[in-house]
């Protein structure tokens, strides 16, 4: 069993708290995992060419090509992104967009896998994993779990942040903020957020080893999608 784990954070690793909750849930499953950071990576959106529709192979020639067969060769995934302006930060969502290549005819690469998605915000993190469970139920995946979490907003360290009138810290904690570093948010001491990372991890693995009828998960999240679209037409 092997997952493919995802942080869309631009920022470094070592800064980042998507990628730390990530990780985190990935040692959880106990399963061979491998972790791709979108940092630095040149990922567009989908073009809408159409040039996957006959194989299921996207024409755009980036840095997601080469990421292709890891997404086809994972078990499940588990996928994180910072919440900016109240959904999944623009790199994560270009390279979900392009799983459209795998949507088309009988394309059933993803069909039935399972996911856990993560987010973290400066003030919240709980609006991408709502998006980004959309994403999944497209190529019928089934979301086991979500875990979100509070990290530390650029105000923190952009150099403004006592004196910044609209910055995190002001909105946080009132006019001229006295910036410490026990008050800037940091995923790794909210035993809530940490603790949701273990669990949704150990729950993956255990799913996974179990071993699941991935044409019966398909089934379902098809049942679901065709439910949700009655519900909006
Ligand atoms: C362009 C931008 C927009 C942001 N918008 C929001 C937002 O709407 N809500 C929020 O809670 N945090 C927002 N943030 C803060 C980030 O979500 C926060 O810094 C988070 O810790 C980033 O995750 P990372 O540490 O893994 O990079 C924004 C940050 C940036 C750079």
């Amino acid at each position: 069993m092997k997952i493919l784990g995802i942080s869309g954070s631009p920022r470094d690793e070592k800064r980042s708290g998507v990628y730390h909750l990530v990780e985190t849930v990935l040692k959880h499953t106990g399963c061979e995992y491998e972790l791709v950071s979108l940092r630095g990576k040149q990922i567009s959106g989908c073009t809408a060419c159409l040039g996957c529709a006959k194989d299921n192979i996207c024409r755009v020639n980036d840095d997601l090509t080469p990421l292709r067969p890891k997404i086809v060769e994972a078990d499940a995934y588990v996928i994180g992104a910072p919440n900016y302006y109240s959904t999944m930060n623009a790199a994560t969502h270009a390279f979900l967009e392009r799983w459209f290549q795998f949507r088309h005819q009988e394309g059933s690469a993803l069909w039935g896998k399972l996911a856990v998605s993560v987010g973290v915000g400066g003030t919240d993190g709980k609006a991408v994993p709502w998006d980004m469970e959309k994403f999944f139920l497209y190529n019928f995946i089934e979301s086991v779990a979500k875990v979100a979490g509070q990290g530390a907003a650029s105000c923190f360290s952009c150099g403004y942040g006592e004196t910044c009138k609209v910055g995190i810290p002001t909105m946080l904690f009132g006019p001229d903020p006295k910036i410490t570093d026990e008050m800037i948010p940091d995923v790794s001491r909210q035993p809530a957020v940490m603790k949701a990372a273990a669990d949704a991890g150990r729950l993956l693995g255990e799913r996974l080893r179990k071993g699941h009828d991935r044409k019966a998960v398909t089934q379902a999240m098809q049942a679901h999608l065709m439910a949700m679209f009655q519900e909006t037409v």
